[in-house]
């Protein structure tokens, strides 16, 4: 590993040579320490401090100073940069790895670019060797196993999707294949002393176990899509890099979730006619918390959440199982047809408020901006939280860059398409010729071959649609540049190029899918 990290900051320092050289003789310095060698050898120009003097240097006032690998770094201009907003105040005055380890994001090099700009000092020998030796335990250790299918956008916390050629395989797509998005290490909950809290309303907190939510309340199945808001991000990035997981085309997936709907729990509760007069959001905490006890959380309206078609629900189960470890067990919630981020997994809290969450996900993330804001000028205050997605489609089959045999004559392509919301998807175009030309794509519900699952009804169509169309290949063309837009029943389509919507956070990705294959001879 030291050796990996050694060869990532040598890309990554743009400046300072001598700075590496000098990390170098440190930790030749901290091995010798190891083995009970003395340790006198003088080291960089850059002055030496203490982890004491270090700590003082915890806040704006007194500038904000953390270490990272033997480096001192003045971060105190970054503050206001960092996409995570002030959570990095919580490294102030110490070590970034143990914060890094659990937002192993920060492993990149261009994160070492930055931070190679601020290096201020070194740290004093006999303080890295304690932190050497006070490294936390790996918080990941207990994460589930997953399938070696899945492309890892990164291992902790655990994110990753399937091949694109594989998520349209199947209609409902099976969990091991079913996107992961996870912001801190998955917590382990034990399901027998599993306890949910829901709070805010008159009668007092109600708390239910989670044998209570599948005996007291009838069980509610709906099949939903649930896409991520970062899906098909790395298209902005081609555009111009934006922070946050390089996503391909399938942060996005289609499952049966069975459990309670949150509306029957929140009635139970004691929602009525008088908290309807005040009550505008309904919070939920996940059981994953970070270093600083924080868990991760969201919010939605609500309307969404008691609205008898709005199909919310404490879900127990996915596709006909208890839900995975990597997908919330023992309960989440599914809010069909709204973003990813509000369907908080591992529940453990629900609150009834006046007021949307005030936590990182929903004030300072998942909110969708000018492209022309950047990140010196972004305020979050001044856009909403994402909650109804727009509408999408995708090209799963050929893959980008794909060779045709002009022999086949025909051509197959093939994706999904689907719209937030609840509002149904009624075509998709498909052009084999850069969108001078188009034709209808056929829709299914269903596996092929299988009957299609009956239509839903009007508002409540939560579930994508497959497409699939097979053309002559276009004489003569050596290569095909193949587009695919939705139209959802309000008439809404995707926009047709990246630039216009492009944004720093790289979220709403919907413009029109191209890939380009070539027709090859035999
Ligand atoms: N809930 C908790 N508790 N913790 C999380 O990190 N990630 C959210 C949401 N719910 C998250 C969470 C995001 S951003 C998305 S896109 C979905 O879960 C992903 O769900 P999946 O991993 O089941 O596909």
């Amino acid at each position: 590993n030291w050796s990996a990290n050694w060869k990532r900051i040598v890309a990554g320092v743009l400046t300072g040579t001598g700075a590496v050289l000098t990390y170098g003789l440190l930790y030749q310095e901290v091995e010798q320490a190891d083995a009970g060698l003395p340790t006198t050898e003088k080291r960089s120009s850059l002055p030496v401090f203490s982890h004491d003097e270090i700590s003082k240097h915890r806040s704006l006032e007194d500038g904000v100073w953390v270490t990272y690998k033997g480096g001192v770094y003045d971060i105190t201009e970054f503050v206001p940069m960092h996409p995570g907003g002030n959570k990095i105040l919580l490294a102030a005055g110490g070590a970034l790895e143990p914060f890094w380890a659990l937002y192993a994001v920060h492993d990149q090099e261009y994160v070492l670019e930055i931070l190679s700009q601020y290096k201020v000092g070194e740290l004093s020998v006999e303080d890295l060797k304690k932190q050497h030796n006070a490294k936390a335990s790996d918080p990941y250790s207990s994460d589930p196993e997953r399938h070696p299918v899945l492309r890892v956008n990164s291992k902790k916390p655990f994110n990753a999707e399937p091949p694109p050629e594989i998520l349209t395989e199947n209609y409902i797509t099976p969990h091991v294949l079913f996107f992961k998005r996870n912001h801190l290490p998955v917590p382990q909950v034990d399901p027998v002393s599993y306890r949910l809290q829901v709070e805010g309303l008159p009668k007092g907190a109600l708390t239910l176990s989670l044998k209570d939510l599948k005996t007291r309340f009838p069980k509610h199945t709906v099949t939903a899509t649930l896409q991520c808001a970062g899906n098909r991000r790395s298209d902005m990035n081609k555009v111009k890099q934006v922070k946050g997981l390089n996503w391909g085309i399938s942060a996005i997936g289609n499952a049966k979730w069975s459990g309670a709907r949150l509306r029957d729990v929140l009635l139970a509760a004691g929602f009525g006619p008088e908290v309807a007069k005040w009550a505008r959001h309904v919070h939920f905490e996940g059981l994953d918390k970070d270093v600083s006890g924080s868990a991760y959380g969201t919010s939605i309206p609500i309307n969404k959440a008691m609205n008898e078609d709005g199909d919310v629900l404490l879900a127990y189960e996915m596709n006909g199982e208890d839900i995975p470890a990597d997908h919330g067990f023992p309960v989440r919630v599914v809010v069909p047809g709204v973003v990813g981020a509000r369907n908080v997994k591992w529940l453990g809290r629900i609150v009834v408020s006046t007021e949307e969450s005030s936590s990182h996900w929903q004030q300072l993330d998942y909110k969708g901006f000018s492209p022309g804001t950047d990140w010196s000028k972004v305020d979050h205050a001044s856009s909403p939280a994402i909650q109804e997605l727009p509408v999408q489609s995708a090209i799963t089959i050929p893959a980008d860059g794909a060779e045709i045999d002009r022999s086949d004559e025909t051509l197959t392509v093939k994706g999904y398409a689907w719209s937030g919301g609840g509002r149904e998807v009624v075509r998709v175009d498909v052009s084999l010729d850069g969108g001078k030309t188009w034709q209808v794509a056929q829709l299914r519900s269903g596996d092929k071959g299988q009957p299609d699952e009956p239509s839903p009804p009007p508002g409540r169509a939560w579930a994508w649609k497959l497409w699939e169309l097979t053309a002559p290949l276009p004489p003569d063309a050596d290569e095909l540049e193949i587009i695919c837009k939705a139209v959802d029943n309000s008439y809404n389509v995707q926009p047709d190029s990246i630039p216009p919507i492009w944004n720093l956070r790289g979220l709403l990705s919907n413009a029109w899918h191209r890939v380009k294959v070539k027709v090859t001879e035999d």
